[in-house]
């Protein structure tokens, strides 16, 4: 997790040393992180799934160490607040609530927020203080709401006809995720309906 925090430190600091301290450095920065951090969700999003789908030493691995994957993906893209934090420095406060405002009070700051949330909760003691029901709820929401909007930014770019082929990977790439992860919840309860019992807590749909 640290290494991870340093690694996206030494990136943005690197793109910035190559292009200096500018806006446009610094969104470079945000992007390649972004997009780093992006396949680190990912797998913390189909740990479960895929290893109920396809269960090997990559799938058990990815299992175990879920929270690895999303503490990862949390510092890569938690990078959004010193990178957001210096252009705000940068131009200006009211400037840049005029540039991203429309962005951060429905969507991003929400879901920042949420990101803070389960990366501040995702110790054994913070699953205790919560309850288990409580801190499910806030980690399965929360990473829908991920999903959700790293699929707005990405669709949004098709749609204004900006979209790279990186862009459609990265679609698809959701697409597959989701629906992964919605047949085997499915798969799951239908065999808890055929088995007629109930089946273990850590494969029911509810473990985010
Ligand atoms: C305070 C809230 C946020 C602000 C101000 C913000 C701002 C930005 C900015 C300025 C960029 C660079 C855009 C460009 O390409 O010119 C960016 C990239 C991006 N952000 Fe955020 N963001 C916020 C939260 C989020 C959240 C919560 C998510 C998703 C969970 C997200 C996902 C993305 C994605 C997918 C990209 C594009 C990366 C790429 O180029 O592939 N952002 N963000």
């Amino acid at each position: 997790m640290l290494y991870n925090v340093a690694l996206a430190w030494a990136i943005a600091t690197a793109i910035v040393c190559v292009e200096g301290m500018n806006e446009e450095a610094l969104l470079d920065a945000l992007r390649v992180l972004t997009r780093i951090g992006f396949w680190w969700f990912v797998g913390a999003w189909v740990a479960r799934p895929l290893h109920d789908l396809a269960r090997n030493r990559v799938t058990t691995w990815m299992l175990a160490n879920r929270r690895y994957l999303g503490l990862s993906f949390a510092a890569f893209h938690l990078m959004h607040y010193p990178i957001m934090g210096t252009i705000a420095a940068l131009r200006g406060a009211g400037s840049w609530w005029d540039e991203y405002g429309d962005f951060v009070r429905p969507n991003g700051g929400p879901i920042m927020l949420a990101i803070t949330i389960m990366a501040a909760t995702s110790w054994n003691g913070a699953q205790r203080v919560l309850g288990k029901t409580l801190w499910s709820l806030i980690h399965t929401l929360g990473a829908y709401a991920v999903w959700s909007l790293f699929f707005a930014v990405y669709l949004s770019r098709i749609d204004d006809g900006v979209g790279q082929p990186y862009t459609y990977v990265y679609l698809a790439t959701l697409v597959l995720a989701m629906t992964l992860r919605l047949a085997m919840a499915v798969r799951r309860e239908l065999r808890v309906l055929m088995a007629g019992t109930d089946a273990p807590t850590s494969t029911r749909s509810s473990d985010p």
